[in-house]
């Protein structure tokens, strides 16, 4: 009986449709936290390891939150820098930037995460959706004028502005907030344009990046999601590989 979701294609099978992606931007890998599981970093809504199973994500992950206790949510962010700053790129970052090294300009990774793993692999074309958890940003705009920059304010938990007390906040997408236009809008292009969008490592229970899988396939894209557990956007790919992503990029990218 075939499995109805395709749930068991031999990687060969999904193998067999990379040739057709080797051209200009052909390429698009989603990422999401799973992607940065294997390097030690925490996934968000794992049950019993994910960050949202043992913090409140609305108390340190939104403006309210922050601004309620900015300490409490400046000391949270701080430990999860200091985590990036250990982790290493994994098997699986490391197969990206190794195709991408190989095949130029074909590749381009939008990633839900907010570590540096990508980039410290070598990635060449990486567009951030929820932001960069290594940068700081003013709360409020500094009355000082544009271009201040964060990294001269007065040190503290949170830092603040020597002039007007505004405080710094972490670089990052809170819940209830948009996106960056216009990475959200390259990732849209790059999806529609792709021939090939692979998604490892996210639930896909956060829009508007989950809605991406879905538009990929409208636009003529396949869609293979790489992941151990199901996800809320299995139904929108062509097909599911349970794996991580440590083992199955480099068996899936290692050979082309
Ligand atoms: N390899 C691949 N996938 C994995 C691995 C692994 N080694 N380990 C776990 N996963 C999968 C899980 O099965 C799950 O589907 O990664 C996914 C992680 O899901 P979430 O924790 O929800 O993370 P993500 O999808 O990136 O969350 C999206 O939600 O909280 C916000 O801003 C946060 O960017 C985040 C967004």
């Amino acid at each position: 009986m075939q499995d109805p979701m395709n749930t068991k294609p031999d990687l060969t099978g999904v193998a067999a449709l990379l040739p057709g992606a080797l051209r200009p931007r052909g390429l698009v890998v989603l990422t999401g936290a799973g992607m940065s599981a294997e390097s030690g970093i925490a996934t968000f809504r794992d049950a019993q390891s994910g960050l949202w199973a043992r913090f409140d994500p609305m108390q340190l992950a939104s403006e309210e939150g922050f601004r309620e206790d900015p300490q409490r949510v400046w000391d949270w962010y701080a430990e999860r820098r200091e985590g990036v700053r250990r982790a290493e790129p994994n098997a699986g970052h490391v197969a990206l930037a190794d195709f991408d090294r190989r095949h130029p300009g074909v590749l381009t990774v939008v990633t839900q995460n907010v570590d540096d793993l990508h980039q410290r692999a070598g990635v060449a074309e990486t567009i951030r959706l929820h932001g960069d958890i290594l940068r700081d940003k003013w709360l409020e705009p500094c009355p000082r004028g544009l271009g201040c920059d964060p990294a001269t304010a007065v040190p503290g938990r949170p830092p603040r502005c020597a002039d007007c007390g505004h405080l710094v906040r972490p670089g990052v997408v809170w819940f209830g907030e948009a996106l960056p236009p216009q990475a959200f809008a390259l990732a849209e292009e790059a999806v529609r344009r792709c021939r090939l969008l692979l998604v490892v490592g996210t639930s896909g229970a956060v829009w508007p990046a989950a809605g991406l899988a879905a538009l990929a396939r409208r636009a003529g894209a396949m869609v293979v999601i790489i992941n151990p557990a199901d996800s809320e956007i299995d139904a929108d790919a062509n097909h599911v590989l349970r794996g991580t992503a440590a083992t199955l990029l480099p068996a899936l990218l290692g050979a082309i």
